[in-house]
């Protein structure tokens, strides 16, 4: 079965309150024309009343980029996912593999922020993908396999909508080098029967994988004919019109 695309702009920390205001108008009105697939912009949390004002009623999704598990409390620095569903916010990536890397959060953090985000109806977006030395050590599948069920402990789905999974080959992230799309999808496949072993097949086989890393105009095609590619988390090629663009509307 075919699930609708999903193609995704991590802004990350970039963009002021004018120059994402430009972005976020020009991204509004392009997305009219992507009707093969949603989009979804993940900007800094103090741009989110901005965009909320912005993309109200424009089909283009909100995101935040990281959620604390709790509702509210002693966190100083987090957001909590009431914050999140106030601004507009319908989705949430966690996980990334800079919150991982640079951050140390481990699979028992993620899942904790996993739960908290879907305790509160905003669809988390959790990321997963290895390090270079473990591809070449060919640890890739037990790495992955790990972030996937500690990402999602005691976690429940009956509405396939309220889960994404995002595949990014840390060394693939912003390095300019994408995996091959043989690469990319033979992973995809991997993590969907990971998935129909912690759900079941129905649930598995309608959950959306984003590949992440790299993704440019220019690859956005080969890696969403992919049978098991649902879709492209985006950092760098969101942060300009004119790519963005072009991966919105990719055909
Ligand atoms: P990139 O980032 O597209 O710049 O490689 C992807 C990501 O970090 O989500």
């Amino acid at each position: 079965m075919k699930r609708r695309p999903l193609i995704a702009g991590n802004w990350k920390m970039h963009l002021n309150i004018s120059q994402a205001k430009e972005l976020a108008e020009q991204i509004k009105q392009s997305a009219l024309k992507a009707a093969n697939c949603d989009v979804m912009l993940a900007p800094s949390f103090t741009l989110l009343p901005a965009l909320a004002e912005i993309l109200k009623n424009s089909g283009v999704i909100l995101a935040g980029q990281n959620v604390c598990g709790a509702e509210s409390g002693a966190f100083t620095g987090e957001i909590s996912p009431l914050m999140l569903k106030e601004l507009g916010c319908e989705m949430v990536i966690v996980g990334h593999s800079e919150r991982r890397h640079i951050f140390h959060e481990d699979d028992s953090m993620i899942n904790k922020r996993l739960l908290g985000a879907m305790e509160h109806n905003l669809t988390p977006i959790l990321c997963i993908g290895e390090i270079l030395e473990a591809r070449e050590a060919g640890k890739t599948f037990s790495i992955l396999e790990e972030q996937v069920r500690g990402g999602l402990q005691d976690v429940k789905v009956t509405n396939p909508q309220t889960l994404i999974i995002a595949y990014e080959p840390v060394w693939a992230i912003g390095t300019g080098k994408t995996a091959s799309v043989e690469q990319a999808q033979e992973v995809h496949t991997f993590v969907r029967s990971i998935l129909t072993d912690i759900f079941d097949k129905t649930i598995a086989s309608q959950l959306r994988i984003l590949y992440g890393g790299s993704v440019k105009p220019d690859n956005i095609s080969r890696l969403m004919a992919q049978n098991d590619i649902d879709g492209a988390l985006v950092g760098g090629a969101s942060l300009k019109f004119y790519s963005f663009d072009q991966l919105i509307n990719f055909s």
